[in-house]
């Protein structure tokens, strides 16, 4: 029987490298990097944060990509079935169905959120914004306004929550957007789009970042806010919980262990470089993330707010410093909304070419493992993620609680063992040579055992070190809405992998009949 089915690739590699830079550069650079940054001391926070990226993030993104483009040779881009490529044993695909699961099981709460900034967005462009006080006092006084703002947003309440209608429209444009650009396919969609929202993300987030980086107050200026993450602190080097944070951030921001890296990855050419693109791309990303997002909303706060009320803002919510303290800061200054405006536009590209990253190895799936066309997959992989999303949106904790299983202790376990499969059972010279077949530059030999011990090691210690912080807290909590959403996180997995089993018996059957 003849494959006449052919994978799509990248186009150009500026479009591959925008749009694997477009895939990690997203909510976390601009919202979740400064939060994180803050809440961890600042200077304490760097040290742990660069030593992550060093020995966790290259290492992983190389792998990921090696293992992307190994897969989409032999005509794969999702995890079950490359992973029975690299180990031939059952086992090895119910680890890949995690590749699929944890990918959906984020882009549902992520696309809610990337609808609050272009719902935002759209707010600020008509001015229809709330009144701030003209004088900045006490910072709690100073940002209530908008404190109510998104909380009539997104809605409040201890089981269910009232979001906006306008706030459910523009979820389901949001939706829409992120569906067509998919429909168009790789190259044609996500590329193209990539081509035109990396550049554009990062001009709006330079002139955001001049015009921050000039505020100053009686409270504070900027740049006290840059010597706050910047003056290294070695006094916390000891606390675990800072190395946890660091290397967690690390994950979210390259979207590593999400199995989304991989699916972009498969659809590179077989003996395309990886090393120079992969480090390309990564660079790229951090670039956004410490030298773009780490100068937007911290130092806007110290500015207004001194260091103390600023890292007090951060810990009082995920979504404080980006939803409420910056806007409001904005809105007192001179065309002060059509600054809110570029900064919700900018988290609002953001999170688009994240998101399409997120959706695309479900709907690769259905292309490569059904045999189904773009636009069913799209079809298909959309409404279950618009569905899942109500949950989301409606029940209070639910968001969290997605974030912690996929998003956060998810990662680091996939990511273990994506590195195992790898560099161990697959075979670690093998491994390394797949690495860097067509690699415009040779990797240090040193990574090679970074790869095989030292990051597997790093990531076996966060993992127990985490269990044992968390799983008590985890037994501890009993919300139902929480139960809810861990129930429905486990349905989601077996029908994930009820659909890798149909798939392999479809074509277990084909292949039967073609040799009839
Ligand atoms: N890296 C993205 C960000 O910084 C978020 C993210 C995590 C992601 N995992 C992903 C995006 C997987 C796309 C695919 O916001």
């Amino acid at each position: 029987m003849a494959e006449i089915y052919r994978r799509e690739k990248w186009a150009t590699r500026i479009g591959l490298i925008l749009a694997m830079a477009g895939n990690a550069v997203g909510l976390g650079n601009f919202l979740r990097f400064p939060v994180q940054a803050a809440e961890n001391g600042g200077g304490a926070f760097m040290i742990p944060y660069i030593v992550a990226f060093i020995l966790i993030g290259i290492p992983l993104m190389w792998i990921e990509w090696a293992i992307g483009r190994y897969g989409g040779s032999k005509g794969h881009g999702t995890t079950p079935a490359i992973f029975y490529l690299l180990w031939k044993h059952n086992f090895s695909k119910i680890i890949g169905v995690f590749g699929l699961w944890i990918p959906l099981v984020v882009i549902v709460y992520y696309i809610y959120i990337e609808s609050w900034t272009l719902g935002y967005a759209l707010r600020f462009l008509l001015g229809l914004v709330p009144e701030i006080p003209t004088q900045v006092g006490d910072s709690d006084s100073y940002l209530q306004p908008f404190r109510e703002f998104l909380s009539s947003y997104i809605g409040s309440g201890q089981d269910f929550l009232k979001p906006s209608v306008y706030a459910y429209g523009i979820f389901i444009l949001t939706m829409a957007i992120n569906l067509w650009i998919l429909s168009r396919g790789v190259s044609k969609g996500i590329e193209a789009f990539a081509k035109i929202a990396m550049p554009t993300l990062f001009i709006l987030a330079l002139i955001l970042v001049i015009r921050v980086l000039l505020l100053e107050t009686p409270n504070g200026s900027a740049i006290q806010g840059l010597n706050f993450l910047w003056k290294p602190d070695f006094s916390k080097l000891g606390d675990p919980g800072v190395w946890i944070a660091a290397s967690g951030q690390i994950f979210f921001t390259l979207s590593l262990g999400f199995g989304a890296i991989i699916t972009y990855a498969s659809y590179i050419k077989r003996n395309q470089d990886i090393t120079l693109s992969g480090l390309t791309a990564s660079t790229l990303n951090e670039t956004a993330e410490v030298v773009l997002g780490g100068s937007l909303a911290i130092p806007a706060a110290v500015a207004f707010f001194g260091v103390a009320n600023a890292v007090a803002i951060a810990q009082s919510g995920a979504f404080n410093l980006g939803f409420i303290s910056l806007p409001a800061i904005f809105a007192n200054m001179p065309a002060g909304t059509f600054l809110g405006f570029l900064w919700f536009f900018l988290l609002f590209f953001a999170g688009l070419t994240s998101s399409l990253a997120l959706m695309q190895p479900l709907i690769a799936f259905f292309e490569d493992e059904f045999g189904l066309s773009r636009k069913n997959s799209v079809l298909i992989t959309g409404g279950i993620v618009f569905f899942s999303a109500h949950l989301v949106i409606f029940l209070n904790k639910s968001l969290d609680e997605m974030d912690f299983w996929a998003g956060t202790i998810g990662v680091v376990f996939f990511g273990l063992l994506e590195m195992i499969l790898f560099m161990w059972i697959f075979g670690g010279e093998r491994a390394w040579e797949e690495i860097n077949r067509g690699g415009l530059i040779k990797i240090p030999r040193f990574y090679y055992y970074i790869m095989r011990y030292i990051t597997p090691l790093f990531l076996l210690i966060l993992l127990s070190v985490w269990a044992k912080e968390y799983i008590p807290k985890i037994i501890a909590e009993t919300h139902w809405t929480v139960w809810v959403t861990r129930f429905y996180l486990i349905a989601l997995f077996l029908f994930l992998a009820l659909l890798v089993f149909i798939a392999e018996k479809r074509k277990a059957q084909e292949v039967g009949v073609a040799e009839e």
